[in-house]
């Protein structure tokens, strides 16, 4: 690294748990709020017939509309704005030029960086008409991440949230992938500490205010193994069956948490019909 880049780097990794001040939570607010808002504008685009590629360049002009910079664009040699996971992909999935079908449903994931800050969150959306069997699924998704969202407080664990998460799930005999987890975030892309979806009460690291991360359970109607498809990225369920994420950027504050992805328009889970 030279001197230059060294200057314009981020601070990186270092082991230690970053304690952001009331700057690093006003940055993360504007750059929350501006992925939320990517993900509302998502909602009218995704029905039948239009494909993934249609979508990661929506998502690619609404960054550059609004002075952002997509995370994943380049990233780890990711060429795209938007990871698009449809039905038994669990995460990842790369935008190609194949229309989706009524019956589908799909993960938006989507990280913008605004004035150097990361808002990193994604959505369920169902398309046309789902079996109940998918729409059950999602419904059971989203439940997992505010639950897990709702163990967040100074003194709690991140174990207290991985538990939070895999005892609903597994209670709705659903399951909950391992291989993915949330992570720290800020000037970071992908920071300490990791946040398993999975794992016991009181266990893991100890959460203090000032800590910023993604929750970000993936769900699954069969068994939790995945495997990684030969394009490199695409991650999908080794059984076939279909999995759904929800994914919120969260701070934790004094009292609890602050949630940095809430959607604008009250979008927050299918079938966004009370959208304005
Ligand atoms: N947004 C994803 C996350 O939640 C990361 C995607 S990395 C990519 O952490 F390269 F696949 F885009
Ligand atoms: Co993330
Ligand atoms: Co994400």
């Amino acid at each position: 690294m030279t001197y230059i880049d060294a200057a314009a780097m981020p601070t990186r990794k270092t082991g230690v748990i970053k304690i952001h001040g009331p700057e690093g939570f006003a940055a993360m607010r504007k750059a929350g709020k501006l992925t939320a808002e990517a993900l509302d504008v998502m909602a009218d685009v995704v029905k039948p017939g239009v494909t993934t590629a249609q979508i990661d360049k929506i998502a690619f002009e609404f960054a550059m509309d609004h002075k952002a910079y997509p995370a994943t664009l380049g990233y780890r040699g990711f060429r795209h704005s938007v990871c698009t996971s449809i039905n038994h992909v669990v995460c990842h999935g790369i935008p190609d030029s194949k229309p989706l079908r009524d019956g589908d449903i799909i993960n938006l994931d989507i990280t913008l960086i605004v004035d150097g800050w990361h808002g990193d969150s994604s959505r369920m959306y169902l398309v046309g008409e789902v079996p109940r069997r998918a729409a059950r699924l999602v419904e059971v998704t989203y439940e997992a991440l505010m639950l897990g969202i709702a163990a967040v407080k100074p003194g709690a664990t991140t174990g207290d949230i991985g538990a939070a998460i895999q005892t609903f799930a597994e209670a709705e005999r659903c399951s909950v992938v391992r291989d993915f987890c949330g992570h720290g975030l800020g000037q970071l892309f992908h920071d300490e500490p990791n946040i398993l979806h999975y794992g016991r009460k009181g266990e893991g690291v100890k959460l203090k205010a000032g800590m910023i991360f993604t929750i970000e359970p993936m769900i699954n109607l069969g068994r939790p193994q995945v495997k990684i498809l030969g394009d490199g990225w695409t991650a999908v369920t080794r059984d076939r069956s279909l999995s759904a994420q929800f994914e919120h950027s969260v701070g934790v504050t004094e009292t609890g948490v602050e949630i940095f992805t809430t959607s604008p328009k009250g979008m927050h889970q299918p079938p966004y019909t009370n959208a304005s």
